[in-house]
């Protein structure tokens, strides 16, 4: 039996930490009401593999999604086999099914501390390290400029634990060229293409507990600081990498994202899924569980207007990278994505549905 939207609403109502904590809704996406409709762009990371491997992946991609977001192909180990080479196949693969389907591409990721080829790791010299990273930027942007129209410019510049000392994460990028590198590569992808979104992704910013409050804090001061430096940062990205059980920091988030669009900053959900491996079983009840907690974050996201875009990690269980990241001890399959391991739809997706479609 298909569920209603109201049916999923309640769910996830019922699931969700604002009902337990019998918070009264102020974000944006529960109290909905305006005469125009928003059509936020919804998006899916995908595997070229997988893509090659099941038709259905495609389908179900160029069905529900408007985005698509190369989950390895245009990262440095896929693009930089050798020094001096580019191997561009895998990515002008995934792009052109985009472009045959009149999807837009989000570019993941310019610049981070992982995936990079070990011939990169060797090198030492900061500035061999910088020329390297302008060579690459500026030739990567330029040979998908057409279709790539927003990047994630630097992944991950939090550690996990900062501290308010050692609040960037060290890594190969930083060890080489110190905190600047963030700014640097920013300036040299807005110098190749000016009219690219830059995107600043992070993930583990949403959380009540554990290490999000101080990750969230780390984050807002990175922002502000490159904003301060006149850096061309246009949006920030929430990764949104969901862990089942964690309470969503609503009203935290909600603060966080109104400023940061009071900054004239964009915001980007960019790699959404729930790792359930700690969640109950059986499957139903799990799933309202996700959808609940998808509902929390969303709203927050929303709250000071959509955001300009949704993307999860994936689009179908059985091809998430949490299935063998994070397996569940009980042998069942894992559920992070809005359709189940066979494509069926599940409440998660009549979540994002209701978040694209809200009136505002
Ligand atoms: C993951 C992919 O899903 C895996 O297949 C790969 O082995 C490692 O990277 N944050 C990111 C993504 O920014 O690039 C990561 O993707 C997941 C976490």
């Amino acid at each position: 039996m298909a569920l209603t939207r109201r049916d999923v609403l309640k769910w996830a109502l019922e699931a969700s930490a604002l009902s337990a904590a019998g918070t009264p809704f102020r974000a944006f996406g529960a109290e909905a009401g305006g005469d125009r409709t928003a059509d936020i762009p919804y998006g899916a990371a995908v595997y070229l593999p997988d893509l090659q491997t099941d038709a259905r992946l495609g389908a179900a991609i160029s069905r529900h999604c408007t985005r698509v977001t190369p989950v390895t192909e245009l990262k440095w180990s896929s693009l930089r086999p050798t020094s001096g080479t580019f191997d561009f196949a895998p990515g002008d693969a995934i792009v052109g099914f985009a472009d045959g389907h009149g999807m837009d591409v989000h570019g993941h990721t310019l610049v981070w501390h992982a995936s990079l080829p070990d011939w990169v790791e060797s090198i030492t010299d900061a500035g061999e390290a910088e020329r390297l990273m302008r060579e690459h930027v500026a030739t990567v942007m330029a040979r998908y400029k057409k279709s790539v129209r927003s990047w994630d410019v630097v992944n991950e510049p939090i550690p996990d634990a900062p501290d308010g000392v050692t609040d960037r994460r060290d890594g190969y990028w930083s060890e080489r060229l110190g905190p600047r590198h963030v700014r640097l590569a920013f300036e040299v992808a807005h110098a190749v293409d000016p009219a690219a979104m830059l995107v600043l992704n992070e993930y583990d910013v949403e959380f009540a507990v554990e290490r999000s409050p101080a990750k969230r804090a780390a984050f807002r001061n990175l922002v502000e600081e490159l904003l301060d430096q006149g850096a061309p940062v246009h949006a920030i990205g929430l990764q949104g990498h969901l862990r089942g059980g964690w309470p969503i920091a609503i009203d935290e988030l909600a603060d966080f994202v109104v400023d940061m669009r009071r900054l004239g900053l964009q915001i980007l959900v960019t790699e959404l899924d729930v790792q359930d491996q700690d969640l109950v079983s059986p499957a139903d009840e799990r799933d309202a569980v996700i959808a609940g907690q998808v509902f929390d974050f969303l709203s927050a996201v929303s709250a000071a207007g959509p955001p300009h875009s949704i993307t999860t990690w994936g689009i179908s269980d059985q091809y998430s990278w949490v299935r063998w990241a994070f397996p569940r001890s009980d042998g069942t399959r894992n559920r992070p994505l809005p359709l189940d391991w066979d494509f069926q739809r599940k409440p998660f997706m009549d979540v994002i549905d209701h978040f694209r479609t809200l009136r505002i």
